[in-house]
């Protein structure tokens, strides 16, 4: 059994004042996590959110993609990096054919966290589980662009609940979905809690509509090539007439499907490393890409319940 986390380095550089914070023991696969600016973290990524908060520095081009974990967050990379880099890749070309989405775009938290170039610096993305509120106010006062990805918090929390299980090895004999559940109606579990997540970046995009736009995963799965070409317009690379005729849009959502990049030889059988973390099997990141799989663990007493939850928290925003 190994914990996701290692405890805190208090004499590391940030141990002082990661310490003095609120703690909670709730989300076993982690272990100790800490409150910090109101969001919940395990002490080594916090090392990095504060680290990233005092010293990264975004390209001037830069598209930051932001999410809740396992909200959808290789699926935006790909989607993103497909429609943005659709004039220099081909169906057989693109990288997405031979890397998890996470290889091709850095996270500001793991990878970027003490040096921002640490990365392909010609692919101009970088993604982030670090909520509005909290990014480097290098990335808050640039002129990058802002795509947010959320997810219905039924289905979060099962996806969140069955891969930490898998990546600690901790089942849930030690870790039932009950406690779960109980974590995220706390808004008690890593980047926790959803709704103040998801609200920051909606009232941003509110705000700012040219800097931030939120898409909805289950509107990605009805509608993908529509949401693909608002993707496209926001990002400054709208398709034309002809793509548009061609089919270029359905092209980008085929390329990213669920089905298509859960075959791929790398993601069924890849491992993806990363410092300071588990090392991940990729297909990990690849469970079964549906809306609505709580139905499978929720009775619905209990998603009634969460639900109510979630509509309070979310009334008067204008979300659903
Ligand atoms: P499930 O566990 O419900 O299957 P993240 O990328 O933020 O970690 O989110 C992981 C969730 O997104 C998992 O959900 C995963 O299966 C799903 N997912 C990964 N790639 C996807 C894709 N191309 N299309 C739809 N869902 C995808």
């Amino acid at each position: 059994m190994s914990k996701i986390n290692e405890s805190p380095d208090t004499n590391g550089k940030y141990g002082k004042i990661i310490s003095n914070l609120p703690q909670d023991d709730g989300w076993k696969p982690v272990g100790t996590l800490y409150k910090y600016q109101g969001f919940w973290y395990g002490p080594s990524l916090l090392q990095n959110v504060i680290s990233a908060q005092e010293s990264f520095t975004p390209q001037p081009t830069d598209i930051v993609l932001c999410s809740s974990p396992k909200s959808g967050t290789a699926w935006l990379k790909a989607l993103a990096f497909s429609i943005v880099s659709r004039n220099q890749v081909d169906d057989s070309t693109n990288p997405l054919l031979k890397k998890l989405p996470h290889e091709i775009v850095p996270f500001l938290e793991i990878e970027l966290a003490h040096d921002s170039n640490n990365r392909n610096l010609e692919i101009p993305f970088v993604a982030t589980h670090i909520p509005y509120s909290s990014l480097p106010k290098s990335i808050i006062d640039s002129k990058c662009k802002i795509i947010y990805i959320c997810r219905d918090p039924k289905d979060v929390l099962i996806s969140h609940w069955n891969f930490d299980q898998q990546v600690s090895g901790i089942g849930s004999e030690s870790f039932p979905l009950e406690e779960a559940l109980e974590q995220y109606c706390k808004g008690i579990y890593p980047f926790g809690p959803y709704w103040d997540h998801v609200l920051g970046f909606w009232k941003a995009s509110l705000e700012f509509p040219e800097k931030v736009l939120v898409i909805k995963y289950e509107d990605l799965k009805t509608d993908g090539p529509f949401h693909v070409k608002r993707m496209a317009k926001f990002l400054g690379h709208p398709f034309s007439m002809e793509e548009e005729q061609e089919g270029a849009p359905e092209k980008v959502v085929n390329m990213c499907s669920f089905e298509n990049l859960s075959r791929l030889e790398v993601n069924k059988n890849g491992k993806y490393d990363l410092p300071d973390l588990p090392t991940f099997v990729n297909k990990s990141f690849f469970r079964k890409g549906k809306a609505g799989d709580w139905k499978n663990y929720l009775s619905d007493g209990k998603a009634e319940k969460f639900d109510q939850i979630m509509e309070e928290k979310f009334s008067g925003s204008g979300l659903v």
